[in-house]
């Protein structure tokens, strides 16, 4: 399995840019191929050479694949509604931040720096025919206990990865249209300032 078996949707991108980012997409149905540690290291490679403010690297990956204890777990800390589907993802994480620069400061830009991460091994993903989809919908103070993370630790994502190529009838009606329907995004002039930003009515 590779890119070329990479269900594509409808990306109406306005300006021109790379394949992978334009063919990349979140899926909630995945191939029933494992995806191996070698894969995976792969991903965290991409990740791990992300920029990061002041390149602290505060990001943290726990990560489990389907049928081990891990994976168990952190199934275990999703809401429901991603439990739902979830369960189709051979592999399961966690993305966390270290909150605290190295001599103890607030780092306000950790998160932004597991963003950079994520997006790192979205990419490197989508490259090899893998997808990854990120969850905000975890509870992520009892995961953060769950895993022994210490207090200025946060559990910001929870994140399923699998082969693309799954059968959308694994999924309950309301989400299969999901599966197909085209991406959106606002237009750059909601949210692009040359000068002074403009508050606009969106969506
Ligand atoms: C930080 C973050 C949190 C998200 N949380 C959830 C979630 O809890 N459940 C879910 O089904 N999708 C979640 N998503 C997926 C988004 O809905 C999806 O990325 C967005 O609709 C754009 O679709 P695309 O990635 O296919 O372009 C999340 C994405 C991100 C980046």
């Amino acid at each position: 399995m590779n890119k070329e078996n990479t269900p594509l949707k409808k990306t109406p991108n306005d300006h021109s840019i790379m394949d992978t980012i334009k063919d990349r997409w979140s899926p909630r149905v995945f191939a029933d191929i494992p995806v191996s540690q070698t894969d995976l290291q792969s991903l965290f490679e991409a990740g791990r050479w992300a920029a990061s403010s002041n390149n602290f690297q505060p990001w943290n990956i726990v990560w489990g694949v389907k049928g081990s204890k891990s994976y168990e777990r952190i199934m275990n800390h999703l809401v429901e509604f991603n439990q739902s589907w979830a369960v189709n993802a051979p592999v399961l994480m966690l993305g966390v931040i270290n909150t605290k620069t190295p001599d103890g400061k607030d780092n306000y830009h950790a998160l932004h720096d597991l963003g950079q991460f994520t997006a790192n091994m979205a990419l490197q993903a989508h490259s090899m025919g893998i997808a990854i989809h990120q969850m905000a919908g975890v509870d992520f103070e009892a995961a953060k206990k769950e895993f022994e993370f210490p207090e200025e630790y946060h559990v910001a994502t929870a994140i399923a990865v699998g082969y693309y190529g799954g059968d959308k009838n694994n999924l309950n009606e309301d989400l299969q249209g999901a599966e197909t329907s085209p991406r959106v995004r606002k237009k750059q002039d909601e949210f692009i300032f040359n000068g002074n930003f403009v508050k606009r009515e969106s969506l």
